[in-house]
Parts: C-alpha cells; sequence; structure tokens
C-alpha cells in the first residue's frame, strides 16, 4: 500500500521528552489488529444464533463477541501504544484521562449482526489531546477498510472523496431511526417528512459507523442521527472529513463526538442542516 505518511510527534507525559515515532508505526499494525478482529466476528457469525443474545437495555443488544471483539482490541492496541487509555463501548477497560485515546466500538450494528443481516463494522479512532487524529471502519463482510490518518482519506489502499452531488434532490440520506430513547421523536419524524420530498431517498443500515464511511467514499450525500455515542461517530467522522466532507452536530458546532447527533456530509450539508434544524425542537 503506497501511502505518505508524515512524521509523527508524540510527546510522552511524565518525561519532559519528545519523542518521533513515524505514525505508519501504529497506523499499519492497527489496521492489520482491526481487519484481524474482523475475521474472529466473521468467524463468529456462522455459529451465532439469537439465542447469545443479552440485552443491556431497551432494543440494546450485545453478545460475547462483541465483548471478545473489543478484549482483543484493547490488547492489541494497548501493545501498540503503550500507556495510552480507552473509550470502549463494552467497558473492558475504565476510561481514563491520557493523551492519547483509543475510541472503540467493536462491533458496530449488533443488532444486523444478531439476525444475520450482513452490515456490521468495527471502529477504531484515535485521539491525541482531544483532537483526532486516526480513524478506521471496517466492514467486516465486504472487506472494505475505511481509514485516514489526517492525509486525505481511503477504501483499503484507494484514495476516497465525498460525492460531488451538490443538491439534496439528487442525494441518497442515511440515518439511523430511534430505537431506545424516544424523546424528540416527532422532531425527527417531520426530518423525515422533510427529506422524502426533498431527497432522493433514505436508508436505514443499522451501522453508523458505516453510514460515514459510506459519506466519505460518496455512496451516500449524507448521514444524520440522534442518541449517538462517541464510538459510534469518532473514526467514520474523522474520516469524512479528511475525504473532504462536513461534520458537525445539529447546532452546526463541533460538539458531535460527545455531543449526541451528528450531520456529516459532501456539500448538501447546509441545506441538510437547515431542514434539521426546521424540524428540530
Ligand atoms: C448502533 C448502530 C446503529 C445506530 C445506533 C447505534 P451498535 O450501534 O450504529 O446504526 O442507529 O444508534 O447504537 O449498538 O450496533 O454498536
Ligand atoms: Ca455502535
Ligand atoms: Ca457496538
Amino acid at each position: 500500500m503506497a501511502v505518505i505518511i508524515p512524521d509523527f510527534v508524540f510527546f510522552r507525559k511524565n518525561e519532559n521528552q519528545i519523542m518521533h515515532r513515524n505514525i505508519e508505526s501504529i497506523i499499519t499494525p492497527s489496521i492489520d489488529l482491526v481487519k484481524e478482529v474482523g475475521q474472529f466476528i466473521k468467524a463468529e457469525a456462522k455459529q451465532f444464533d439469537r439465542s447469545m443474545i443479552e440485552f443491556k437495555g431497551l432494543n440494546d443488544l450485545v453478545s460475547y463477541v462483541d465483548k471478545e471483539a473489543e478484549k482483543q482490541l484493547v490488547k492489541g492496541l494497548k501493545k501498540l501504544l503503550p500507556g495510552s487509555g480507552f473509550i470502549t463501548e463494552e467497558g473492558t477497560v475504565q476510561q481514563s484521562e491520557e493523551e492519547y485515546i483509543w475510541i472503540i466500538d467493536p462491533l458496530d450494528g449488533t443488532t444486523n449482526f444478531a439476525h444475520g443481516i450482513p452490515v456490521y463494522s468495527i471502529s477504531v479512532a484515535l485521539q491525541f489531546r482531544s483532537k483526532l487524529i486516526f480513524g478506521v471502519v471496517y466492514e467486516v463482510n465486504k472487506d472494505e477498510c475505511f481509514w485516514s490518518s489526517g492525509d486525505g482519506a481511503y477504501c483499503n489502499s484507494s484514495p476516497i472523496y465525498v460525492s460531488d452531488q451538490p443538491e439534496l434532490s439528487g442525494s441518497i440520506i442515511a440515518t439511523g431511526f430511534p430505537y431506545h430513547n424516544f424523546e424528540n421523536l416527532d422532531g425527527y419524524m417531520n426530518i423525515l417528512i422533510d427529506l422524502m420530498q426533498h431527497s432522493h431517498g433514505i436508508r436505514r443500515f443499522g451501522s453508523a459507523a458505516v453510514d460515514l464511511a459510506y459519506v466519505a467514499c460518496g455512496r451516500f450525500e449524507a448521514f444524520f442521527e440522534y442518541n449517538l455515542n462517541p464510538w459510534d461517530v469518532a473514526a467514520g467522522a474523522y474520516i469524512v472529513e479528511n475525504a473532504g466532507g462536513k461534520v458537525t452536530d445539529f447546532s452546526g458546532g463541533n460538539d458531535f463526538i460527545h455531543g449526541r447527533h451528528i450531520v456529516a456530509a459532501n456539500n448538501t450539508h447546509g441545506a441538510l442542516l437547515q431542514i434539521i434544524q426546521n424540524n428540530w425542537i
């Protein structure tokens, strides 16, 4: 894979010393690790049945596959970047305040996975002092690895870009339907009513990370959803930004990682945000 990777500066916390490393020393092996864990998920899918589902809350599914995948990711990433912290969905490690934080969704699209629907992914992002510096979304069944380390965005080794469709009327908009928290349901439904009449179509794939990766590579023009967590969006949002897209929260600000709502799009971002804001309570 011919990728130009810039030198990267690592500041070590308790040492007054600056350490230079090539970012490639972390990126390539982390992508390899994510793909390896993807193979574990794919193998388990063959023998998974719905009796293995556990519930964390209303319609909030989890399984041993999510938990085991997360353990493998944490173990491997800790080795790659000693001293880094984690924000993970399944709580394998306690959240801690470190300069480097991995944000991990070990299986994004668990409901699809549990029902044998082949759209699910692994989402891993890396932050340095609260700034995203790397993101990878691996769509397991299509063997498509979307990633960025800041200099462009890629699907496997090919550069990707957001769609050049300028009008919402020609756009496919992805979203996630509310499924456990139904506050603001009326506002959300009004957005859908509006978009149905002013777009080329709406899709609900069931993996926010895949939705974002598809915006990055131009398959979808835009994606919006509320009630999301950092691990659903961190990697995908970074990839969209580095593929030429725009990502905000519903108020047009930057709080889309922890703020629980996100709008990610190509040049239709402004028009979509307007529709969201007209209807959002
Ligand atoms: C879910 C998926 C889904 C989105 C939900 C997420 P999970 O993640 O990304 O597309 O609509 O909001 O929670 O539970 O499958 O990791
Ligand atoms: Ca998720
Ligand atoms: Ca998950």
